[in-house]
C-alpha cells in the first residue's frame, strides 16, 4: 500500500501515458516524501550509519542507482561504503561493524529480498530499508523502515519514485553528517524547474529516437545519474545506451565515436573543466553532444542549463533525462508504460 494517495489520483485521465503523468507528479512526490519523514526513524538510521565501520548499500536497477548516488555522497564525507547490485551482493561477506541499507521502491524485488533476508541477516548486521510501500516484504526483514511517499507508480519505468528516493537519501545523508536539511526545501521547485523544460526534452528525445546507440557520461554524482539516464532510454525507447564515468570514456568507449554519435553529458557543476576536456574529445571525433548542466555550461551542441543550489543538482538533472527518454519512446511509437520483456516488480531471480 502506498501512502497518502487516493485511487482517483492514480488514474490516467488527461494523459496519454502514466510515465509522463508520473514524471509530472515528481514535485509533489518529493514534497510529500520530505514532509512525511519520520524524524525519529531517520535519526535512528543516521546514528546507526554514523557509528558503523562500513556502510553496505543494495538495490537493483534504478534503486541501485539511487544507492550509488547516496554512497558517493557518503564517501565524500569519509565513510567507507560498498554499493552493491542486489543479485551480486551475496558474494560479499559482511563483517562486524557493517550496517546495511536496502533500497527498493516496491520492497518486493526478489534479488533485494534475497540479499537482505537470506544473506546479510544471517550475519546479524543491522539493516535499514527504504521503500515506497508500507507493507512490503522488505520492511518485514528490516530493523529500521524508511519510506518515500511518491504515491502509486503504474508505469514500468521508475520515475517519481527515483526522485523521491533521492530526496529521502539526501535527507538521511544530511543527518548523518550533521548538516542542516533546509536546503532540501528547494527540491520540489528544482524538479518543477526541470519539468518546465519539457519542450526542449521533447526536441532532444525526438532527435535521439532516430539513433540506435548512445553514451551518457558524467563525473561524481553525475555518474549514477548518467547510469539512470541510460537505463531509462534503454528501457522505454529501446536505444542502446551505455553510461560511463566521463574520464573512463577515453579508455575504450571512445573507439565507437563517429559522425553524429550521440553523447549525453551529465554536468552536476563540479569538476567542469575535466568534463569540458571530455566533451572536446568527443566533439573532435564529430560526436553530437548534449548536456544537462547545473550551474556551469560546458558548451555541448545542445545544452539545457539550470541555475540553482548545486546540492540539488539531481533534482534538475533526473526529471529532464526521464522526459528525454519518454519522448524518445513516444517518437518511436513504443508504449513507455509497458516496455517489452519487463515487469514493474521482478519477483524471480
Ligand atoms: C526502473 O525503471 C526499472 N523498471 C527497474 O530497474 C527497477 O528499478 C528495478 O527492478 C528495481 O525495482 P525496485 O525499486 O522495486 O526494487
Amino acid at each position: 500500500m502506498e501512502i497518502g494517495w487516493s485511487p482517483e489520483e492514480s488514474g490516467i485521465i488527461g494523459y496519454e501515458h502514466y510515465m509522463l503523468k508520473e514524471i509530472q507528479e515528481s514535485p509533489r512526490a518529493v514534497r510529500d516524501t520530505l514532509a512525511g519523514i519520520r524524524f525519529d526513524q531517520v535519526s535512528e538510521a543516521a546514528s546507526l550509519i554514523r557509528n558503523s565501520e562500513r556502510v553496505l548499500v543494495v538495490g537493483s536497477g534504478t534503486s541501485y542507482h539511487a544507492g550509488l548516488l547516496f554512497g558517493h555522497l557518503l564517501e565524500k564525507e569519509g565513510y567507507d561504503v560498498r554499493t552493491l547490485i542486489a543479485s551480486e551482493a551475496t558474494t560479499l561477506r559482511p563483517r562486524e561493524g557493517d550496517v546495511l541499507i536496502s533500497i527498493s521502491q516496491s520492497g518486493e524485488t526478489l534479488d533485494v529480498l534475497n540479499a537482505v533476508k537470506n544473506h546479510f541477516k544471517k550475519y546479524n548486521i543491522k539493516s535499514i530499508s527504504l521503500t515506497n510501500r508500507i507493507e512490503s516484504a522488505l520492511n518485514f526483514v528490516s530493523d529500521i523502515r524508511l519510506h518515500t511517499r511518491a504515491g502509486p507508480e503504474v508505469g514500468v519505468a521508475a520515475t517519481k519514485t527515483f526522485t523521491s528516493q533521492l530526496a529521502a537519501l539526501l535527507y538521511l545523508k544530511s543527518l548523518i553528517v550533521g548538516e542542516p536539511t533546509d536546503y532540501l526545501e528547494g527540491a520540489p521547485a528544482a524538479v518543477s524547474n526541470s519539468l518546465s523544460q519539457q519542450g526542449y526534452a521533447k526536441a532532444i528525445g525526438e532527435e535521439l529516437c532516430k539513433k540506435s546507440d548512445m553514451f551518457y557520461l558524467g563525473r561524481g554524482m553525475g555518474v549514477p545519474l548518467a547510469m539512470e539516464g541510460a537505463l531509462k532510454i534503454k528501457e522505454v525507447a529501446y536505444i542502446h545506451a551505455e553510461a560511463y564515468p566521463a574520464g573512463e570514456s577515453k579508455h575504450g568507449p571512445i573507439a565507437l565515436i563517429s559522425d553524429g554519435f550521440p553523447v549525453f553529458f551529465v554536468n552536476d557543476g563540479e569538476r567542469t573543466a575535466l568534463l569540458i576536456n571530455n566533451l572536446k574529445e568527443m566533439k573532435a571525433r564529430r560526436a553530437k553532444t548534449y548536456s544537462v548542466s547545473v550551474n556551469s555550461r560546458i558548451g555541448a551542441d545542445e545544452e539545457i542549463y539550470f541555475e540553482g543550489d548545486s546540492s540539488l543538482a539531481p533534482f534538475y538533472i533526473s526529471p529532464f533525462l526521464q522526459m528525454v527518454a519518454y519522448f524518445a519512446a513516444v517518437c518511436k511509437g513504443a508504449n513507455p508504460d509497458r516496455p517489452r520483456n519487463l515487469a514493474k516488480t521482478v519477483t524471480v531471480e
